[in-house]
This record gives C-alpha cells, structure tokens and sequence, in this order.
C-alpha cells in the first residue's frame, strides 16, 4: 500500500499525545461540515468587526522565565479574508507529528534554507461564524529536500512500506519511528482577537509519493507550563494545507530545492489526501502574495482561513 492510501484510510497513527486510529469522517459529517461552513462562508464579512476581549496572556503563566519569547508579530493581515473563507475537513496527522518538539515561537524556521513563508492564519467557529481568539495553531512541515525534524534518520526518498520494512516494525496504533529532537519547522502560536496569527517559516519541499502540503492542528484546550512545556486537551482540527501547482512549480525550480532530484513530486493532483481535504467543495489551498509586491522567489505572505467546529472534538 502507498503511504498516501495508507494515511488516507487512517492506518497510520502516532504514538505519545494522540493515540488511536483516525478515521476519515463519514459522508454524513462532512455533509454536516459543509453546511455549516456555508452558513458562516456568506457570514464572513461580519467578522471584521467582531472583537472578542480576552487576554491571551493569561495563557502564560510564570513565561518571565522560560525560553519561549511573548512578543507578537503583527500579522499582515490584521483580520480575516472574506474571500479566501476556506475550511479544511478532519485529515490524518501522519506519521511525522511529534509533539514533543513543536515549539512556541512566531518564526519556526531556525537553520532551513529555503523561500521564506509567513503564513497568516484565521480561526473561524464554524457554529458561531465568530474568530476563535487564543486558540493554539501548530505547524510543522517537511524541509526544502523532504525531511522533518525530529525524523531526520528517515530518508524522504523511501515509500513509507518500504521504510518500515527497512525498520522491521508493523503498522501500528502506537507507530513511534522518530530520530532525534531537531525541532525546526515546527511551531505554534495562539490567534489574536481577531482570530489571527502569523507564523514564519520557508516554503516546504516535498517528499515520496506526497504533494507539497503544511500539516495543522488547532488546539482550544491549552495551556503553558511554569517550565515552558505545552499542556494540550483536546484538538478541535486537523488539517493540512497546499499550495497552487504553478506556484508549486515555480518555487520547486529555485535552490535548494531544486537539487531534490532523487524522487519526482507528486502533485495535488494525485495525492489522494489532497483529495479527502478538498471533498465538499473544501478548499485547502493557500493563497499567497509576494512580499516584494513582484516576486514570489523572494518570499511570499501566505493566507488561509481554517473553519474548526468545536463541538466535534477528537
Ligand atoms: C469582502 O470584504 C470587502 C472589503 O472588506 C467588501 O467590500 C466585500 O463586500 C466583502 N465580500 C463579501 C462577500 O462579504
Ligand atoms: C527569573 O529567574 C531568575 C533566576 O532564577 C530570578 O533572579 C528572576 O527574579 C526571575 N525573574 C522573574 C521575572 O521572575
Ligand atoms: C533537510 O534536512 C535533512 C535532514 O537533516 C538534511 O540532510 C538536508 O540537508 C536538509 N535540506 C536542506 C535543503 O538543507
Ligand atoms: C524483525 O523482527 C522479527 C520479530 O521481532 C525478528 O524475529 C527478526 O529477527 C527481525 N529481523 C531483523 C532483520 O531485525
Ligand atoms: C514540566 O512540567 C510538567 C508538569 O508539571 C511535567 O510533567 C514535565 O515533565 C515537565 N517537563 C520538563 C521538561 O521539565
Ligand atoms: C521521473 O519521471 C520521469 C518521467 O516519467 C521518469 O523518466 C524519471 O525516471 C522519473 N525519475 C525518478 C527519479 O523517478
């Protein structure tokens, strides 16, 4: 089984903080969401001017003295953009997420190379159609050449089956294949009163038999530490998020990650979880602008709006 059918039909787990097997919704569900993302699709205006007045720094208790920094960049788009109103349904996590080293900070991108990416986030209620402030975002992705952090012993060019064989281990519920505690691409930050935030990071590459994409979570239930780690409930979404093939080809023609010729990408085209994310009419795609005004081989600002429904909490 390919890698993408095997994360399609939710075989592959994680092990640590979300065990369990994650289904893909049923028809119904997504029906659900659809309606409800509908309702607050023709809402969407509205929310300019919604302000919902809570303090995200009571979510940081004792920060005086850990390594993260509380200083909030604004983002470059201050509230949410009514004609990317996009909502991406329930999609597995994969193997690669490792809570263990996501990391809050604004700019995940520490040593990759890469084009640089600000990606501006908006937090819908899909029931309220209001911003969700203070709720965690957390990203991670893979390199310009296909690997991620705290995996960087597993080669992005191997078919996950073959990996695992490699590795002698089974498919299981409690699947746990990371390497090392690298935590680059990988980060989290809370929405603002608008329901925004904004994390800096490159443009990802790609790796075996995946198109490019960002996976995401949104956490409500969570808090930090007096010694800087994360507490998290439950997880209200999880998503990943893809870019524009022509965009795509652009970027991948530039260093570095055009030396990535072990393997050929995978376009959203074929990717069979791109194609669960954009079931209903769901739209899982990026927009992007270059920061130059011109040219997206400088760096692009990088919008979308996730919809989460908090009623259906996994
Ligand atoms: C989107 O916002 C713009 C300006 O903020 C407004 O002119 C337009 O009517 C809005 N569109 C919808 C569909 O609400
Ligand atoms: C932070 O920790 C240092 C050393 O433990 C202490 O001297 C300082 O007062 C603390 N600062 C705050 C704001 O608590
Ligand atoms: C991506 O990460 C891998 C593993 O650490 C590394 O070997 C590779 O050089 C990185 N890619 C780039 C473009 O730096
Ligand atoms: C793979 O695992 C099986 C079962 O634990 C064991 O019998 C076998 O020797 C292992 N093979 C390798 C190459 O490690
Ligand atoms: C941080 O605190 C939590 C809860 O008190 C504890 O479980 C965890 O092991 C601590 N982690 C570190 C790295 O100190
Ligand atoms: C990529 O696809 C082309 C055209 O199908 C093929 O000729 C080439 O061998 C492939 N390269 C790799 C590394 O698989």
């Amino acid at each position: 089984m390919q890698l993408s059918k095997l994360l399609a039909a939710g075989l592959v787990t994680l092990a640590a903080a979300h065990p369990g097997p994650h289904h893909q919704p049923s028809k119904r569900e997504l029906t659900r969401r659809h309606e409800l993302s509908s309702r607050c699709a023709s809402n969407v205006a509205s929310f300019n001017s919604r302000r919902v007045k809570r303090n995200i720094a009571k979510r940081f208790p004792g920060s005086a003295n850990t390594t993260y920094q509380i200083q909030a960049e604004a983002p470059y788009y201050e509230t949410i953009q009514n004609d990317t109103c996009v909502l991406t349904p329930e999609v597995t996590e994969g193997p690669y997420i490792w809570p263990q080293s996501q990391t809050l900070r604004q700019d995940m991108t520490e040593d990759q190379p890469g084009i640089p990416l600000w990606l501006d986030v908006g937090v819908l209620d899909m029931e309220t159609c209001e911003p969700l402030e203070g709720v965690l975002v957390d990203f991670w992705h893979c390199n310009a050449t296909g690997s991620y952090s705290s995996f960087t012993g597993l080669s992005p060019n191997t078919p996950f089956a073959e990996l695992l064989e490699d590795l002698n281990v089974t498919m299981s519920g409690d699947l746990d294949l990371h390497t090392d505690d690298t935590t680059w691409l990988r980060g989290m930050w809370p929405t603002d009163k608008n329901g925004m935030m904004e994390m800096k990071t490159i443009f990802p590459g790609f790796y075996v038999e995946r198109a490019i994409h960002i996976h995401v979570q949104v956490h409500t239930d969570w808090t930090v530490r007096g010694n800087g780690t994360m507490a998290y409930g439950d997880t209200v979404s999880t998503g990943q998020i893809y870019f524009d093939e022509p965009l795509s080809q652009k970027i991948m023609a530039q260093e570095p990650y055009v030396s990535h010729t072990q393997i050929n990408r995978t376009t959203n085209a074929v990717d069979s979880v791109f194609e669960g994310d954009t079931d209903n009419g769901y739209n899982p795609v990026v927009s992007v602008i270059p920061v130059d005004g011109n040219d997206v081989t400088k760096g692009m600002i990088g919008y979308i709006t996730i919809g989460v429904d908090k009623t259906k909490v996994e």
